[in-house]
């Protein structure tokens, strides 16, 4: 549970009003239908026996495509409880998932995952220390010869999202970061998000395999 007596309620009552305030459906991340993160997964070769988790998944439909074509052992961790509510009733309590109600900067894995997906996480941590804990995170989290996908904003993408700043990054900028953390990229794509509202968001997909 997300200990909300520290900064880290703070960014769980920030989350959480977001989705209450526009509807899962109406934020401005919404995607009806994850595209590229199904792409990459199946370039990547991960087998719906791997373990997957899909990392600030919030309310995103990732977890349904994947439940629907066969993937079994799903985790989704994020720090907004209103997110993981609504996720969690669409898809009913026999679904495999493991939802983890977590502020990712302050939570230690408890087992290894095949995959480590993150759509529009890591673009929000704009302090260097944020970003080294997260990417400890992720070292911790992925198995050997695990794979990541992370998708941030791109170099020349907006600099807010949900009144928050982000540092956008081009695919060279995320393969030097995951290199650094004993990953290897293999593919990277653009992407231009159009939001519920029309605007348009340039995103940088990178895919990549744990060299350990
Ligand atoms: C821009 S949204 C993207 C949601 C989802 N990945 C998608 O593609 O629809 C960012 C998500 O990250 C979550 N988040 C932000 N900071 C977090 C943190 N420190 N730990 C866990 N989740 C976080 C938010 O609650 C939100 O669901």
């Amino acid at each position: 549970m997300t200990d909300r007596s520290t900064g880290a309620g703070d960014r769980a009552d920030h989350w959480d009003s977001a989705y209450q305030d526009r509807g899962t459906h109406g934020v401005s991340w919404f995607q009806p239908d994850p595209t590229v993160s199904m792409e990459l997964i199946e370039m990547l070769g991960v087998s719906t026996d791997d373990a997957v988790i899909d990392v600030g998944g919030g309310a995103s439909l990732l977890v349904d495509s994947l439940i629907g074509r066969g993937w079994s052992d799903v985790t989704v961790l994020d720090i907004s409880h209103t997110a993981l509510e609504a996720a969690r009733e669409r898809l009913g309590s026999d679904a495999p998932v493991t939802w983890l109600d977590q502020d990712l900067l302050t939570w230690s894995p408890e087992r290894r995952y095949g995959l480590w997906h993150d759509r529009a996480v890591f673009h929000f941590l704009v302090d260097a220390a944020e970003r080294e804990t997260y990417l400890r995170v992720l070292r911790a989290a992925v198995a050997p010869g695990g794979s990541v996908i992370l998708a941030t904003f791109a170099s020349d993408g907006p600099e807010y999202c949900s009144g928050l700043p982000v540092v956008g990054y081009s695919a060279e900028d995320l393969a030097t970061i995951l290199a650094g953390t004993d990953f290897e990229v293999v593919e990277s794509r653009c992407e231009e998000h159009t939001t519920p509202g029309g605007a348009v968001q340039p995103f940088t997909w990178v895919a990549g395999r744990a060299t350990r």
